[in-house]
């Protein structure tokens, strides 16, 4: 049964039902839906709107369904979407006493207020899920705080760092991830019910009493904005989508740190996949996927941004569309996160392929510019003596740490036996103490500072 079809003499045409129905997609958001008509309803018979019998009726109807749905009793099919579903149920369970749940309520109203509660439960679950992955990184990072490995500028040996730094950046980035969620829940977390079709109703509903039951901050101050607002959309699917930004970058690292040009890590037998013709593979594919996922998301973004483009005010059904984009943000998320989180429990670095990597490509070069500065020479004269000790080293086929002192000496004569142990890694390393340096005792503290804070999300 429609929900209008009173002033309508012809079927809607068979292609055309197909086209703008939601159900297949909107009944995820089933148990949302049949919540927030719960509270309606609640408050409906609390403001005398309707009687208090009828609205206990309509409610224990609604948790009936609820119910049946959840246990797998009632399939939920055969309507235009999930509001009109569970309202055909509910008149189909009590009679005409079902017909009063929509008063003083229009599905667009209701539709926005839907989406809102699916993507806090999504918000909060993602939050958690971050939460898990920047603990599980600080772990690592904390076992992994003296594994010397090459920092990169450029996919070039830049300078000595460690693998502990390196995992605790990405944690540091998770956390944003999640603070970022957080403040957007602030937005998403409002109730629009109440604002009706767009001009809100005559009924003397009580909003803050809804929100109250529902658990929403506050209530939505325009009733125009109210149904047509899908910035928070916006705003959760941006958040989304750095979050897989993210997941893309590190599974990057993880990809090309599996092949045996880098050696860095061997990828777990749960987490990698052979090759139906090449006998010797072991594949990247999970890391592989977390790194394209990324495209379904940032499609979600684009699709929700195109969509609300040029929108006047108020409901416009474009914004049925808003739905599959969040479910697939949600869904992607949800995996991705969970499948990452693993994957860095199990995932075993190799230490020595970093450690010696790690003074490679004369990546202790700023090391000997820092010593000559250090000893009194200008920053910049040191950085043109450096650069003449690196390219004699290139032709000869040495490295800096090869050097003699006498062969240092022919460069200046402010080297002493000094610059031998300065050029190592391990120096470079341990030296690097300075608020966000990747010495062991300062990534110590980045570590519990990243721990404390993932543990208060
Ligand atoms: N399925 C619709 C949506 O997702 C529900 C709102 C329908 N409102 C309307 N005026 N047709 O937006």
């Amino acid at each position: 049964m429609k929900l209008w079809s009173g002033r309508f003499t012809a079927e809607l045409d068979k292609l055309a039902e197909e086209f703008n129905d939601s159900l297949p997609f909107d009944r995820a958001m089933y148990s949302q839906d049949i919540t927030g008509s719960i509270a309606h309803c609640t408050m409906l018979g609390k403001c005398g709107i309707i009687p208090q019998a009828e609205a206990d009726e309509i409610v224990s109807a609604l948790r009936g369904i609820l119910a049946d749905i959840e246990s797998g009793k009632l399939e939920v099919c055969g309507a235009e979407d999930i509001h009109s579903f569970v309202e055909n149920e509910l008149v189909k369970r009590i009679g005409d006493v079902g017909k009063k749940l929509h008063t003083a309520r229009s599905r667009n109203d209701q539709v926005a207020t839907d989406t809102r509660l699916f993507l806090r439960d999504g918000i909060d679950r993602t939050v958690l899920q971050l939460k898990s992955l920047i603990l599980t990184l600080a772990g690592k990072a904390e076992q992994e705080k003296s594994t010397a490995m090459p920092a990169y500028t450029h996919m070039q040996k830049a300078q000595p760092t460690t693998l502990g730094h390196y995992l605790s950046a990405y944690a540091n980035m998770f956390l944003r991830d999640a603070e970022r969620f957080l403040d957007c829940r602030k937005r998403v977390n409002v109730l629009p019910l109440g604002s009706g079709a767009c001009a809100s109703t005559t009924f003397p509903i009580d909003r803050e009493l809804t929100a109250k039951l529902l658990g929403f901050d506050g209530v939505t101050d325009n009733s125009l904005d109210g149904v047509s607002d899908r910035d928070f959309v916006i705003e959760y699917l941006s958040c989304a989508t750095q979050v897989m930004l993210h997941l893309s970058r590190i599974n990057e690292e993880f990809v090309y740190w599996s092949g045996e040009e880098f050696g860095f890590l061997s990828l777990p037998d749960e987490f990698s996949t052979g090759s139906s013709i090449m006998p010797q593979k072991k594949n990247p594919d999970v890391n592989e996927l977390l790194r394209g996922k990324c495209g379904r998301v940032f499609g979600d973004l684009t699709t929700m941004i195109t969509v609300m483009k040029g929108l006047p005010l108020a409901y416009n059904k474009d914004m049925q569309e808003d739905k599959e984009a969040i479910f697939d943000a949600d869904k992607t998320l949800a995996l991705s996160l969970g499948v990452m989180n693993a994957f860095i429990d199990k995932v075993r670095f190799n230490r020595e392929a970093m450690s010696a990597a790690a003074t490679g490509g004369y990546s202790c070069a700023t090391e000997c510019a820092d010593y000559l500065a250090s000893k009194g020479m200008p920053f910049r004269a040191a950085h043109e003596v450096t650069g003449k000790i690196v390219l004699y080293c290139v032709q000869n086929g040495k490295s800096l740490q090869s050097m003699t002192l006498s062969e240092y000496k022919n460069f200046s004569s402010m080297f002493d036996e000094g610059i031998l142990s300065a050029v190592t890694a391990k120096s470079a390393i341990a030296r690097r103490t300075v608020i966000g340096g990747c010495a062991p005792q300062e990534l110590d503290r980045q570590i519990l500072k990243l721990q404390k804070a993932a543990n208060a999300l």
